[in-house]
């Protein structure tokens, strides 16, 4: 088994999207809100899609992590395609390879923190010695203290209920991370805790990371971003030299296409990812 940075640097590909189109009928019209999107993931990306209100970034999260079936197209993760399943082959492949973080998280009030992530993490593993230690990685990455891990979810601010969901997201170590609008409900500060986490938690290896946002200082803190509308992928754009530039960049592309511009440019990857801070 090839190490994260060798499979990123061979290239792997870990979710591809091939004729990907996904309509809705509603009251006799038809709605094409996904049309004909061809894309490619790499292990070990972190990726955002980012487009205006209704451009449709949810129902391509849904469609990606197999939560919703295609219209059209195809859908292959590693060699597994995923547009063919069955519904409850999608939940099967859905708990074996994918986290998911949303706005809200729901943590179960019932239990402490600790608690709800370790009840995640022994439905999928017996070995509770095991669940322990990678639970406390866990929380020690996305720093929620022994005090906090004892509280009940009621007891806890929103940010750290937002990073507990991340733990419990990740606690089976899937490969991939779903997250929608994950600090939509988040005040700045905890908001930006929980991109910093979620940037630690992909740069240590443990999860290529596919996020949707409509916000570009969100959008900055990926390693690549892919602007949706009208139905379509209009471009892509990476990171380069840093955060900042990045920010500008992904702030420029977004106002002129409100403007109506067409001026999209795809980009490459550039070395030297320095994570500089705003
Ligand atoms: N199950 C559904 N049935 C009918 N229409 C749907 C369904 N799901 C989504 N749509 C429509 O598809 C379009 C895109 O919705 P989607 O939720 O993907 O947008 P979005 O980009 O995530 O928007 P937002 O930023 O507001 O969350 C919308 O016009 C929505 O009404
Ligand atoms: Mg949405």
């Amino acid at each position: 088994m090839n190490t994260w940075k060798e499979q990123m640097e061979a290239g792997e590909v870990l979710l591809k999207t091939e004729n990907l189109s996904r309509s809705f009928s509603t009251g006799g019209t038809m709605q094409h809100v996904l049309k004909n999107i061809d894309l490619k993931l790499y292990r070990g990306e972190f990726t955002v899609i980012m487009g205006a209100s209704g451009a449709g970034k949810s129902t391509l999260l849904y469609a990606l992590s197999g939560m919703d079936t295609p219209t059209l197209g195809t859908i292959t993760f590693g060699e597994q395609v995923i547009s063919k399943l069955d519904q409850d082959e999608l939940a099967v492949f859905r708990r074996g390879h994918c986290g998911f973080v949303f706005q809200q998280i729901y943590l179960i009030d019932g239990m402490s923190v600790m608690d709800n992530v370790m009840s995640a993490g022994l439905l999928v593993s017996k070995d509770k010695k095991a669940v322990l230690t990678k639970a406390k990685e866990l929380f020690a990455a996305v720093d929620i203290s022994e005090e906090t891990q004892k509280k009940f979810p009621s007891q806890i601010s929103g940010g750290e209920a937002q990073r507990a969901g991340m733990v419990r997201a990740l606690i089976n170590s899937p490969e991939i991370l779903f997250a929608d609008e994950p600090t939509g409900a988040l005040d700045s500060r905890s908001g930006r805790e929980l991109l910093e986490c979620l940037r630690e938690v992909n740069e240590k290896g443990m999860a290529t990371i596919v996020m949707v946002t409509h916000d570009a200082f969100t959008a900055s803190y990926a390693k690549d971003v892919w602007l949706l509308s009208d139905g379509h992928m209009k471009c892509r754009l990476s990171k380069g030299r840093s955060q900042k530039e990045f920010y500008d960049r992904i702030a420029d592309l977004q106002a002129s296409l409100a403007g109506g511009s067409e001026d999209c440019r795809i980009e490459n990857r550039m070395a030297g990812d320095e994570n500089e801070t705003l």
